[in-house]
């Protein structure tokens, strides 16, 4: 996969695993100039001295970006590093609890929410006046299939995933105007330590085994096939990029098929 992105700035949020770590190493090998976060310094420092032994131009900075004064330091920091921001990925996202709607707390209610939606807002909310000085920009929201296919126990989530959809229209109603477009990406079931948590919790509410559950998510498949990060990160670099300089407001899906619409 050959996307150009040579000194773009690119901000990805939610790296020190899965989908995030991806997303920054294949940013930064297309030439992009990547500013990455977490809370947890450990992987964030190890991806850094990966990208960089391959001499890429890579900058992780701890950051909760449910916290506006966090999210205000991360794209200050990332401003006095490289001046400008292309691209935002808003990748952050938690899993919230796998239990029943009567036995889910308000404050795992809300922690979900801001995890998901409002971590989104925040980023969103202070990167767009940096775009809209440099003439543009594109911003990738990390959706999911639960925005659109429902998942038992998972209110929370598929609540907030939603969310993310809607943000995405209407920020790039609002921004069109200025160049900046938004666009979602909506995975499947990504293979990796994230999906293993998640179907241990169906597993244990459902009253079946591990992989039963991940028999069952293959199955929906067409293609009965999880998703790989890769293949996220590749429909983001697309979207960054100037070969989808007429689409936003779009919800992507990269699901093996499962959705369709
Ligand atoms: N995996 C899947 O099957 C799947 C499917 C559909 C959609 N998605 C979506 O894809 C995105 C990435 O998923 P993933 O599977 O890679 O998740 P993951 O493995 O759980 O990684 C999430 C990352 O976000 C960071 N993070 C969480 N809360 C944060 C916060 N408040 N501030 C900063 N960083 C934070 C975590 O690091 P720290 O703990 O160090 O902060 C971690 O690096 C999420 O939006 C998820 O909802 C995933």
């Amino acid at each position: 996969m050959s996307i150009n992105l040579d000194g773009k700035v690119v901000l990805v949020t939610g790296t020190s695993r899965g989908i995030g770590q991806e997303l920054v190493r294949q940013f930064a090998r297309s030439g992009a100039k990547v500013a990455f976060c977490a809370r947890r310094p450990e992987p964030l420092r190890a991806l850094e001295a990966e990208l960089a032994r391959e001499g890429r131009e890579v900058m992780g900075v701890v950051a909760d970006v449910t916290q506006p004064e966090e999210v205000a330091g991360l794209v200050g920091k990332t401003l006095e590093r490289h001046g400008r921001i292309d691209v935002l990925i808003n990748n952050v996202g938690i899993a919230g609890p796998t239990k029943a709607i009567e036995d889910t707390e308000l404050s795992e209610w809300n922690d979900t929410l801001a995890g998901n939606l409002t971590s989104s807002f925040l980023c969103l909310r202070a990167v767009v006046p940096v775009m809209k000085k440099h003439g543009g920009g594109s911003v990738v929201n990390i959706g999911s299939i639960t925005g659109k296919r429902p998942l038992t126990y998972r209110v929370g989530y598929a609540a907030a995933k939603m969310g993310v959809i809607g943000l995405t229209r209407t920020a790039a109603e609002e921004l069109g105007p200025q160049n900046i477009r938004v666009n979602c990406i909506c995975p499947g079931a990504v293979d990796g330590e994230r999906l293993e948590e998640i179907m241990a919790g169906q597993a244990s509410q459902r009253g079946i085994t591990v992989e039963e559950v991940k028999q069952a998510f293959q199955g929906f498949s067409p293609l009965r096939a999880l998703v790989q990060a890769e293949d996220v990160a590749h429909l983001a670099l697309f979207l960054a990029s100037d070969l989808s300089r007429h689409m936003t407001g779009q919800d992507v899906n990269v699901t093996a098929g499962i959705v369709m619409y």
